[in-house]
């Protein structure tokens, strides 16, 4: 069974959440010149009145949001409904990394990022899926990452929860899929972003977030589930994860300097 892809942007409701930077914010710009409409939330406001400034009259809407806050996520989407009426696609981006080893692990930092990663995407899937299931129509894209895939070195806390974000969306495929709802599991190699900009190592295959942009939105105008990108990255890294383990962690160990 094949997934449904969103074959015209074109007045489409898309909530993205983690617009305010990066690979969010690329993707916000790529639907508002699709003519998208665009629910803008992250914690920062500026940014994203700047987005919604490049908008046409009543194509966005600006509703700053702590995916770490329950309360937060439901008031937002209540405002999206009064204003709209539903959404289309819930695009998840948001995401913290913390670079954590075993010298530094931080049960407190391990908290955050495991509450902001993966609690963040399953509060706000929790709480737009009753009218998506009633509807029995809708788009749920998440932003994990390649670093899910298998333990990494520095990723203690930010491996564990993009594993479990592949993990969220396999399992969700499985039911959504008969209601008509497609998930989208997005899966990032490097970006250069506000995020990687704290890496001290040359990154292998950096994209832009433009890049990255456009594979998302080509992959959910596609209906696909699994949307990898750079593939010569991503498909070097599902290549890694199917090898016995005593090989994976040598070429992993002779890859990376640790
Ligand atoms: N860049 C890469 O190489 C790469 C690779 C693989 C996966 N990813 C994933 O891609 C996603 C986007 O990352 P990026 O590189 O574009 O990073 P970024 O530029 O740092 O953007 C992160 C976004 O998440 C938002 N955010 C963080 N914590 C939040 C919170 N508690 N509540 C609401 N919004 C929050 C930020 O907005 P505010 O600070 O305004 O709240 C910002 O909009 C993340 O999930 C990341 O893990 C990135």
């Amino acid at each position: 069974m094949k997934q449904l892809g969103i074959k015209n942007f074109s007045g489409k409701r898309i909530w993205i959440i983690g617009a305010s930077s990066g690979i969010g914010a690329a993707c916000a710009k790529a639907f508002i010149e699709k003519g998208a409409k665009v629910a803008l939330s992250s914690r920062r406001v500026e940014p994203l009145q700047q987005l919604a400034a490049t908008a046409a009259a009543n194509q966005s809407l600006v509703i700053p949001v702590d995916v770490t806050k329950d309360n937060q996520i439901n008031d937002a989407y209540q405002q999206i409904l009064q204003a709209w009426g539903g959404i289309d696609l819930l695009l998840f981006v948001s995401g913290i990394y913390t670079p954590l080893r075993a010298s530094n692990f931080d049960f407190k930092t391990a908290e955050q990022t495991i509450d902001a990663n993966l609690l963040g995407p399953m509060r706000a899937v929790a709480t737009v899926l009753p009218e998506m299931l009633k509807a029995h129509s809708g788009h749920i894209a998440i932003v994990g990452s390649v670093a899910g895939y298998s333990g990494l070195p520095k990723a203690l806390a930010y491996g564990p929860s993009k594993a479990a974000i592949i993990n969220f969306c396999e399992t969700l495929y499985y039911d959504l899929l008969p209601e008509g709802i497609s998930v989208h599991m997005i899966s990032p190699g490097f970006v250069a972003t506000e995020a990687t900009a704290q890496n001290d190592f040359e990154m292998p295959a950096l994209i832009t977030a433009d890049q990255a942009a456009s594979e998302i939105l080509s992959g959910i105008e596609q209906g696909e589930f699994d949307i990898h990108f750079p593939k010569r990255f991503s498909g070097f890294l599902k290549f890694l994860r199917i090898l016995p383990y005593p090989l994976y962690f040598w070429i992993v160990r002779r890859f990376v300097k640790i």
